[in-house]
């Protein structure tokens, strides 16, 4: 389960980009926190997620003058810890390059009119990394389908206010969150979301009405990313309102890119429509080098949308269909497999 990840200090080397053998310096700094936790029969050094995200947080505000803990000025007890002050400093300085302070995108939403590209998956996969990065996100769920909300381990979405009461019923839109992991906001959906389209299209300022909703909550988080719906519906326009960047996913097989064309000139239109200027990218998912459709298909998406096309391509992976079963990010599954590298590589570019 997502909640209660907790990493090796090998694990967490790998994802902070530093080398292992500094995280006793880091230990003694107070830059992290590990504990020993029994798992199975061995008894083993580990790394809570919240010790986890509280480092990256610190990553992400480092500067030395705000945090003479760990500036080798300030440590005043000799040479040795001042080395290993120096030490730790330079680390954390290297390491920051890594993590942006804040994403260049805020609001993001990942779309295709055509089901079954691996949006849901690549959403929730996404905002859990950003969530371990030490970001605080909001994931919304805006697909009646409510798989946003079931690959993120939230089972009664049934029982939940959905964005269909804030947009329809005047909910305030902060009373539809709920907390699923820490520093993870979830806007769940359920069945009632697959009726919201009549209503909607009879309210006024329809298409404004989830971006002003937005509004409201929009300092509580860095990073606010939605899954949506396969169609070219009111809320998922009221999302492209909303948004600044449309993630575009698309399969690496023919029919996915075939409906390419269709999807960019919906987003296109719909930057007319509202005069928005939004960032597309399109990301390449379930990409297998053995097969050659799959490389003519990611080689045309490049050639046809230089502009757009993701440098991270996520390969096709029984990692991330066991991450979905599972109900967790993929580092849960298997941190050192392709997946779990392609999601990394994914949510930097996502969020640079
Ligand atoms: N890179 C991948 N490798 C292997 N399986 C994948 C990959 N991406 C997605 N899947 C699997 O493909 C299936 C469909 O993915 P998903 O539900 O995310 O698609 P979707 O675009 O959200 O579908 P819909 O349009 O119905 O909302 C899931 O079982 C998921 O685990
Ligand atoms: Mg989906």
């Amino acid at each position: 389960m997502f909640q209660q990840l907790v990493f090796t200090p090998n694990e967490f080397a790998q994802l902070a980009k530093i080398d292992k053998s500094l995280i006793p310096a880091l230990e003694s700094n107070g830059a992290i926190h590990t504990e020993r936790k029994r798992i199975g029969n061995v008894d083993r050094k580990i790394i809570a997620l919240e010790e986890v995200q509280k480092f990256f947080k610190m990553l992400r505000e480092f500067d030395e003058a705000q945090h003479p803990e760990v500036n080798p000025e300030s440590m005043g007890a000799g040479a040795e810890a001042a080395g290993s002050a120096s030490i730790v400093s330079e680390v954390l300085h290297e390491a920051s390059k890594y993590v942006a302070a804040h994403p260049k995108h805020k609001i993001q939403m990942f779309y295709n009119v055509k089901g079954g590209t691996g949006k849901s998956t690549l959403t929730a996969q996404f905002v859990m990394m950003a969530s371990i990065l030490g970001y605080r996100v909001l994931a919304i769920d805006l697909d009646g389908q409510g798989h946003l909300s079931v690959n993120l381990d939230v089972l009664d979405a049934h029982e939940r206010p959905t964005i269909y009461d804030v947009l329809i019923n005047d909910l305030p839109i902060a009373d539809a969150v709920m907390n699923v992991a820490p520093g993870l906001d979830l806007i769940p959906a359920n069945l009632q979301l697959c009726n919201i389209e009549i209503p909607l299209n009879n309210k006024t300022r329809r298409e404004y009405r989830l971006s002003e909703a937005l509004e409201k909550i929009s300092g509580n988080y860095d990073l606010i990313v939605a899954d949506t719906n396969p169609a070219a519906s009111i809320l998922n326009g009221s999302m492209l309102v909303a948004s600044e960047r449309v993630n575009v996913i698309c399969a690496t097989n023919p029919l996915s890119f075939h409906g390419m064309s269709l999807v960019m000139a919906t987003i296109e239109e719909m930057q007319r429509e509202f005069r928005r200027t939004l960032d597309v990218k399109i990301i390449p998912n379930m990409y297998d080098n053995r097969e050659v459709i799959s490389q003519e298909v990611l080689g045309e998406l490049r050639s046809q949308f230089p502009e757009n096309c993701a440098k991270s391509v996520i390969n096709r992976s029984a990692d991330l269909n066991e991450a979905t079963k599972r109900r967790t990010t993929v580092l849960d599954v298997n941190t050192k497999g392709t997946a779990a590298g392609d999601i990394h590589g994914l949510t930097h570019e996502l969020l640079g």
